[in-house]
């Protein structure tokens, strides 16, 4: 294997609060280290695209307090196509660029994974999405940040709720993974949550709504993971129709619960995570993602992160049934 010299660093797709905190850190641990680094915009496009500069010290300034990403984002298409994949292999032989760091989510990494294995490429991959649905880490950048973005909406919520009586539907983001929704209902104090994990039938929901609103409590708050069949305002039309007894709300938070500065949680997470991949490529792995377990830096090969299911832990399930009454 010839002598790494040349790192690119690119973010892809869903945007995450703590994706900066990565870049500065790759970007800094990697000079540190001898490195030259080239921030890749836009993804995988920009890799296909040649939309490549160098990076020194000075581009990273400044940015750990910023969410979103300073190189852009895409969920590339054409990256998904062995064609696309070749023509970023052009690039990185073109720019002299030997090994990738790729900072994103589960599709994200799947692209990695094969780029990697047709160009026999080191590729690292840091997890970056809001959903903390990748197997082999504690958590994924931007999660915290999300949930205590989400926390502060919910509160105020509360506040509405409860001076009118009401029931609330809120929903959050998560794509297929319930960890926002059910941590973010046992933060919140909610009365259930709705996670994709543990589906609620009809008798459930009514339980819920006999434990808030019928109890001495002043409102009932329910935090439903987004579905496109059975999302909030699914879950509020049956109570509506069942219940008709009661005022409801829906809330449907949006991707405002994707932008903000980092926490200082996501900050230390992405800049060991950042620091983590570099000494990855020192000690010469390849294709994996860096994981955190335990407050320890793990190396996760792709092919575990990306098809393995991230095991839901039920009881915090029963920690929220228990504590809602
Ligand atoms: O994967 C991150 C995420 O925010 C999901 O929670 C959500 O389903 C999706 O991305 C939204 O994607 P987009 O910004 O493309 O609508």
């Amino acid at each position: 294997m010839s002598k790494i010299k040349t790192i690119g660093i690119l973010t892809s797709g869903g945007d995450s609060p703590g994706m900066n905190a990565a870049i500065r850190a790759v970007t800094r641990a990697g000079i540190y280290n001898g490195f030259n680094i080239k921030g890749i915009y836009r993804g995988y496009d920009g890799l296909i695209n040649d939309e490549v500069k160098t990076f020194t010290t000075e581009d990273v300034s400044g940015i750990i307090t910023r969410g979103g990403t300073i190189l852009k984002t895409a969920r590339s298409k054409e990256f998904t196509t062995e064609e696309g994949r070749n023509k970023a292999y052009e690039t990185c032989v073109n720019e002299g660029i030997d090994a990738l760091v790729v900072i994103g989510g589960n599709g994200s990494l799947t692209g990695a994974r094969a780029f990697a294995m047709e160009h026999d490429f080191p590729v690292i991959g840091l997890p970056g999405t809001i959903d903390n649905d990748l197997y082999g880490t504690d958590a994924t950048i931007g999660y915290d940040t999300t949930m205590n973005t989400i926390m502060e909406c919910v509160d105020r919520i509360r506040d509405t709720a409860n001076s009118h009586e009401r029931i609330f539907f809120i929903e959050v983001m998560g794509r297929e993974a319930g960890y926002l929704a059910q941590n973010c209902a046992i933060a919140c104090g909610a009365e259930a949550a709705i996670i994709p994990e543990d589906m609620t039938d009809v008798d459930q929901l009514a339980e819920f709504m006999h434990r808030g609103i019928r109890k001495s409590k002043k409102s009932c708050i329910v935090i439903v993971s987004e579905s496109q069949k059975c999302g909030a305002l699914y879950y509020a039309d049956r109570v509506k129709n069942e219940f008709p007894g009661f005022d409801v709300r829906v809330s449907i938070l949006g991707h405002l619960q994707r932008g903000g500065s980092p926490s200082a949680r996501d900050r230390v997470l992405a800049s060991c995570m950042g620091v983590g991949a570099i000494k990855a490529i020192l000690q010469g792995q390849r294709n994996v993602m860096i994981g955190y377990r335990f407050n320890e830096v793990v190396y996760v090969p792709f092919s575990e992160c990306i098809r393995t299911d991230k095991p839901f832990d039920k009881r915090l399930i029963k920690v929220l049934d228990e504590l809602s009454i």
